[in-house]
């Protein structure tokens, strides 16, 4: 059976001690919280990876990185290895975020090695993916995440893919206001699960944890999570404050 997970990504938020304290809030309440029905993971930058891992129990909140290299390792001057985010005892790496592919160029193909980087590291990959509004608008953005999911996840075996969530993040959703609606997000959930389906088969679409973001906050994630294919959410905004961060926890 598939786990529900709530993710925190706190993009480029928060000095190290701020990021601290931030991660020591999360888990206390993620500790003292009574029959919790996720999984908890917060997304932190590099920087404060090694810090954050000191101050939390691994096995109550989950640590990410936002990206990795494309590389082994060698001249790269400025880019972080999977194996140097999994030296840190972070457990999970997000990938393909729109803002890495939007202003930093990231390729399916760059996307396909860094999943491969990752996995190779025993990092599991959130693995993001969603259309633009003009995508959603001219009617293309089923075309568009099926690519997405086709083009960077599709070489993996059926094992793998037990190491990899997806997110659906629509990108006119991301830091608006803008959530999609419930009914939106089911039946992009809905497709994914079946593209997982078609190639890997049942089991493994079943057991694939599908996350939401964009938007998603404390009043709008019961209606979310309620859906049956949605399993959660990656938080941008919202995860910058516990308090925020656990109402959606607290969601499901
Ligand atoms: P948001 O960001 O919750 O601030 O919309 C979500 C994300 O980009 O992961």
């Amino acid at each position: 059976m598939r786990k529900n997970i709530v993710a925190g990504n706190w993009k480029m938020n928060t000095t190290v001690p701020e990021g601290v304290q931030l991660a020591k809030e999360v888990c206390e309440a993620v500790s003292s919280a009574q029959g919790l029905k996720c999984d908890v993971i917060v997304g932190v930058p590099f920087t404060h990876l090694t810090a954050v891992r000191q101050v939390i129990d691994i096995n109550k909140v989950g640590l990410a990185a936002q990206n990795c290299a494309d590389h082994t390792s060698g001249a790269y001057t400025g880019e972080v290895s999977a194996a140097m985010v999994a030296s840190t005892g972070a457990n999970y790496v997000i990938l393909g975020h729109s803002e890495r592919r939007g202003y930093y160029n990231e390729t399916p193909e760059m996307l396909k090695e860094k999943v491969d980087m990752a996995l190779a590291n025993g990092l599991k990959v959130i693995f993001c993916c969603g259309e633009s509004l003009e995508e959603r608008e001219n009617g293309s953005f089923k075309e568009v995440i099926g690519g997405e999911i086709r083009d960077s996840l599709f070489h993996l075996t059926a094992e793998q893919m037990a190491n990899i969530v997806i997110a659906y993040e629509p990108i006119w959703a991301i830091g608006t206001g803008k959530t999609a609606t419930s009914d939106q997000a089911q039946e992009i959930h809905a497709l994914i699960r079946g593209l997982l389906a078609d190639k890997y088969g049942a089991q493994v679409a079943d057991d694939t944890t599908i996350l939401y973001g964009g938007s998603c906050k404390p009043s709008n994630a019961p209606e979310l999570f309620a859906k049956p294919d949605i399993d959660g959410g990656l938080i941008g905004g919202a995860s910058l404050k516990a308090a925020d961060f656990m109402g959606i926890v607290t969601a499901f």
